[in-house]
């Protein structure tokens, strides 16, 4: 049975807050801090060259934008999956419908994501399908912070929202760096495979220099 403590008034779950003055780093400063991230990867790929623009010289930055975007969503949905989402579903009274809704927007782009590795900038269909991974993105981001956040926030505790960023910080060293759109989301099997799937985008980005282009 849980018995989670609900937190009022100022202790929002922001452990930054209070008189204190501390700085202990809780699950929403470091979720903030990734979608922080990523909005500025979206704004810098809007701002790119488009397609058939004949400007190739600038297509291997764009490349390297991309993977980034990809590294980076990829690992942030992947520990989301593993300590983000179970929590929503165990303490917000909604949360599984909230954690469902979440995870297909996630699902859907894993799947353009993967697709996108396919193709290289410059390409019609990259540009394409990188235009609706912008709004799917923005979209995915949104319903999170305005409808997601403010019913988990008040649900956890100042210690608990504490320990779920720093397993959340430490799932993220060994994320994956790819989408894997058909792997399976279970939590439990998420947390016991995620590092090996980890391990191995890893191996599989040095051997095809993914990260050198
Ligand atoms: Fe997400």
């Amino acid at each position: 049975m849980n018995t989670r403590r609900r937190f009022g008034g100022g202790a929002t779950g922001n452990a930054q807050k209070g008189g204190t003055g501390g700085a202990v780093i809780d699950l929403f400063d470091v979720l903030a801090r990734d979608h922080e991230l990523v909005r500025a990867l979206l704004r810098e790929l809007e701002a790119g060259p488009p397609a058939g623009a004949g400007r190739r010289r600038l297509l291997p930055a764009r490349k390297r934008q991309v993977d980034r975007l990809i590294t980076e969503e990829s690992g942030h949905e992947a520990v989301e999956g593993q300590y983000f989402w179970p929590e929503v579903r165990r303490v917000v009274p909604d949360g599984s419908d909230l954690a469902d809704r979440g995870m297909a927007q996630e699902r859907v782009a894993r799947f353009l994501l993967d697709e996108l590795l396919a193709f290289q900038p410059g390409e019609a269909a990259h540009e394409e399908m990188l235009a609706g991974f912008l709004n799917t993105a923005r979209e995915h981001l949104k319903y999170e912070e305005h409808q997601v956040w403010p019913a988990l926030r008040p649900r956890l505790s100042r210690e608990e929202a504490a320990d779920l960023g720093a397993r959340i910080i430490r799932a993220k060293t060994w994320a994956p760096t790819r989408p894997h759109p058909r792997s399976s989301m279970r939590p439990a099997l998420l947390r016991a495979t995620a590092p090996l799937v980890g391990a191995t985008d890893r191996f599989r980005d040095a051997v095809s220099g993914r990260h050198r282009h």
